[in-house]
């Protein structure tokens, strides 16, 4: 189970309530997914769908996206890959929702509404947008050199996804903790301007750094680095880039720390606990080689990802199987993200 830091107290009337807990989040489709974002998010949210008393809204990012102008078949393709990975990945089951955003107009609607309750001065403080502009004066540029208003307003279309599903708490790695302010910040916002009970506040769960997963050259495993492992690899392919991993170059007999070693971080977040813990017993004590745990490292992610590296496959195979888990998803949604569109702009008197 994932270990979360909960950045608001719990509503205490939850529990005593029937409705189910609404979890909801977002993936950008960017590229196929890596070792690193299944143990950091996908695992994560699938066991937080094991427990039943929620209802669980994931989708993909895809109208998010489009602020970095990804050619158009590229997208189409990246987002269905990334629909059937969610869905192979433990999220197939009937209390998980899996839509493509830009399938909930509704979420768009929010967003426009939300714009008139979004101070310009807090987008320019958001995160991502700052970083663009200190790139560009770093580089002697227009400090908005590049930066189009899919950019620039991101956050209020990631608090259009999250108050229009009406979710009660969002998780997000920690580069997400601004974003969810922003959301929270928004609701409150409309909250003081119109009248409380129409949009909730969500409870951002952030992950703990703890399960950060490092890739090739030891670094956190990321896109950006070029150092990742696809999560749905096929096998050779897999195995040739975990002999790929980097190690230092002592040798076989020495003992050496398990806890510095980018090996033993993978398995333990693959291998069953007691191949993890002789693994770790051999380092210390001395008497295993780089190759062997190699193998054991290769064999461990290939019982857990291969079948649902098969489902993955099948379910790419089978457009008509994929369509209907989003056909299902996305009228669920639709029916949420409707329903508090139609309050919102009620009480914005329209
Ligand atoms: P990348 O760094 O490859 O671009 P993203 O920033 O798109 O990955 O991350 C998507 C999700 O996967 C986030 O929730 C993030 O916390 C998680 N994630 C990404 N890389 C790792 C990693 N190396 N270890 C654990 N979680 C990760
Ligand atoms: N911005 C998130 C990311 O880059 C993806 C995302 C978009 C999201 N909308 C969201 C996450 C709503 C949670 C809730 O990872």
């Amino acid at each position: 189970a994932m270990t979360h830091t909960t950045a608001q107290p719990e509503r205490s009337s939850r529990a005593a309530t029937a409705r189910p807990t609404v979890t909801l989040t977002g993936v950008q489709p960017t590229g196929d997914l890596h070792l690193g974002n299944y143990i950091g998010a996908i695992r994560p949210l699938a066991d937080l769908a094991g427990d039943l008393t929620r209802d669980v809204y994931v989708f993909v990012a895809d109208l998010h996206a489009l602020n970095s102008r990804p050619d158009p078949a590229v997208l189409r393709e990246r987002s269905r890959r990334l629909v059937a990975a969610l869905l192979a990945c433990g999220l197939d089951r009937p209390n998980v929702h899996v839509y493509r955003q830009s399938r909930v107009p509704a979420v768009a609607g929010m967003a426009a509404l939300l714009n008139n309750v979004t101070a310009k001065g807090l987008l320019n403080r958001a995160h991502a947008y700052k970083a663009a502009v200190a790139a560009n004066v770093a580089a002697g540029r227009d400090p908005d050199h590049g930066v189009n208003m899919g950019l620039y307003s991101y956050p209020v279309l990631m608090a259009a996804d999250i108050l229009a599903l009406d979710a009660d708490e969002v998780p997000v790695g920690a580069d997400q903790a601004q974003h969810l302010e922003i959301a929270v910040d928004l609701a409150q916002q409309f909250s003081r301007s119109y009248r409380p009970g129409v949009l909730r506040e969500p409870r951002a769960l952030i992950a703990q750094t703890t399960a950060t997963l490092p890739g090739l050259d030891g670094r956190k495993m990321s896109k950006s680095y070029g150092n990742a492992i696809s999560l749905m690899a096929e096998p050779d392919d897999m195995r040739k880039q975990i002999r790929r991993i980097v190690t230092d170059s002592t040798p076989p007999a020495q003992p050496k720390d398990p806890d510095t070693c980018t090996l033993v971080a993978l398995l333990r977040a693959f291998a069953d606990p007691g191949t993890v813990a002789a693994v770790e017993e051999r380092y210390r004590t001395g008497g295993i080689g780089y190759g062997e745990v190699k193998a054991r490292l290769a064999d461990a992610i290939d019982a857990h990802v291969a079948p649902m590296r098969n489902r993955y496959q099948r379910l790419l195979t089978d457009p008509a199987e994929l369509d209907a888990r989003l056909a299902r998803g996305e009228q669920n949604a639709c029916r949420r993200a409707d329903r508090t569109l139609a309050r919102t702009v009620v009480a914005m008197g329209l």
